[in-house]
C-alpha cells in the first residue's frame, strides 16, 4: 500500500489541473469497476455493479467520495525580468511556501522568493513571487502562461508505522477509497467510487457529482487534523488512534444513522476508531448531504499532522484501519439490510 501511497501523493493535480492524477488512478481502478465515466467538471465516477438487484426493485445508489485534487498556486502576472506572481488555489499559509519547490504540469520548476521585509509577520501573498531561473517576461512565458497552476514539489519518505508527503489530502483519501473498492463485496446496491475535483476550492466537484450520481447515502474520505503534538489545539484525534469518525465539521453534522453504523462496524469487527469533531474544514461529505432533497452523509477521516503543508503525515495503522471500515461499513449499506439506512 505504502508503494500506492508514494505514486498518487508525488503526482501532479492541483485543483482545475487533475489530468495527470485522474489518469493514474484510473489505471489503478478499471479492473474492480463495471464502468468508469469522467463527467464535465473531471470527476472520475466508478461504478460497480451489485451481483444481483434486491428481490422486486431497484438496486439503491450508495456514493463514496475522495478528492484527487491537492492545493497549489496560479500564474496571474509575471514581470520584466521574469518574476511571477500568483495567486492561491487552495488555503495556504505565506511562511509555509518560503523554502519550497513549485512543479507546472509541463515539469518547469520555480522556488518562492519574496520582496525585503521588516518583520517575518508582513510576510503576504502579495510580497512574494516564483522564481523559474527566467531572466526575461519572454523568457518566463515560453515555459508558462497566466492561468498555468503549480503543485507543490515534494518526494515521498517512509518513516516506518507513519509516511509524509506533499498532498497526502487527500490522496491518502484516494488511496483508501483504491483498497476498500478492492476488498468491498457488493451484494444489491450499487456503489459508485468517485474521485473528485476542486474540493480545495469549495467541495465544487463533489457538488455535481452528487447531483448526477443521486445517491440514497453518501460517505467522504478525507484527512483530517491532530491533537499529538507539543501544546496543539486540544482535539480529540491522534495519529496511531485508527479510523476517524466525523461527527461535526464547518461543512456536516454527520447524519447519525450512518455515524452509529460507522461506529457500530467499528466495535462488531474490532477495527480501531476515534470520533471527531473539526472545528475549521470540510469535506465532500458537505457538499453531498445538501444535493437535491438531501441525503444522509458522513465521513471516514485519516488523521494527518501538518495538514495544507508539503510534509503531511499519516500513519499507516490508521490507513489500514480507514480502510477496514469503509469496506466494511460499503458492504454492510450494500446489503439487503441496507444497513437500516437504505
Ligand atoms: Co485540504
Ligand atoms: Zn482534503
Amino acid at each position: 500500500m505504502k508503494d500506492l501511497i508514494k505514486r498518487l501523493t508525488e503526482a501532479y493535480g492541483p485543483s482545475g489541473a487533475e489530468e495527470q492524477i485522474r489518469e493514474i488512478i484510473r489505471a489503478e481502478v478499471e479492473p474492480y469497476a463495471s464502468e468508469v465515466t469522467v463527467d464535465t467538471l473531471g470527476n472520475l465516477v466508478c461504478k460497480v455493479k451489485p451481483l444481483s438487484p434486491p428481490e422486486g426493485a431497484e438496486p439503491k445508489r450508495i456514493m463514496v467520495a475522495a478528492h484527487m485534487d491537492e492545493i497549489g498556486v496560479m500564474v496571474s502576472y509575471v514581470d520584466d525580468k521574469g518574476f511571477i506572481r500568483f495567486s492561491t488555489v487552495g488555503g495556504l499559509n505565506p511562511y509555509v511556501l518560503m523554502g519550497q519547490k513549485v512543479v507546472f504540469a509541463n515539469g518547469t520548476v520555480g522556488v518562492f522568493g519574496a520582496e525585503r521585509i521588516e518583520d517575518i509577520k508582513d510576510l503576504k501573498f502579495d510580497k512574494m513571487f516564483i522564481d523559474i531561473g527566467a531572466t526575461s517576461r519572454e523568457e518566463a512565458l515560453a515555459k508558462v502562461s497566466i492561468g498555468d497552476v503549480a503543485a507543490m514539489k515534494r518526494e515521498f519518505s517512509d518513516l516506518d508505522n507513519r509516511v509524509t508527503c506533499k498532498a497526502m489530502d487527500d490522496r491518502i483519501g484516494c488511496a483508501v477509497i483504491i483498497e476498500a473498492m478492492k476488498r468491498a463485496k457488493p451484494q444489491v446496491h450499487e456503489v459508485y467510487w468517485v474521485f473528485t475535483v476542486q474540493e480545495e476550492l469549495g467541495l465544487r466537484g463533489a457538488r455535481v457529482g452528487a447531483y448526477s450520481v443521486n445517491p440514497h447515502v453518501g460517505i467522504a474520505v478525507d484527512v483530517t487534523g491532530w491533537g499529538d503534538t507539543p501544546e496543539c489545539t486540544p482535539f480529540n484525534v491522534v495519529l496511531g488512534g485508527g479510523a476517524a469518525v466525523k461527527a461535526k465539521d464547518s461543512s456536516l453534522i454527520a447524519h447519525p444513522r450512518l455515524k452509529r453504523l460507522m461506529v457500530d462496524v467499528a466495535e462488531r469487527e474490532g477495527i480501531k476508531y476515534q470520533l471527531e469533531v473539526l472545528e475549521r474544514g470540510g469535506t465532500d461529505a458537505g457538499a453531498m448531504q445538501l444535493t437535491r432533497e438531501g441525503v444522509p452523509a458522513g465521513t471516514i477521516s485519516i488523521p494527518c499532522r501538518y495538514v495544507h503543508t508539503p510534509c503531511e503525515m499519516v500513519d499507516i495503522g490508521d490507513v489500514e484501519a480507514c480502510v477496514s471500515l469503509l469496506a466494511a461499513v460499503v458492504d454492510e449499506l450494500a446489503s439487503p439490510s441496507g444497513g437500516g439506512i437504505l
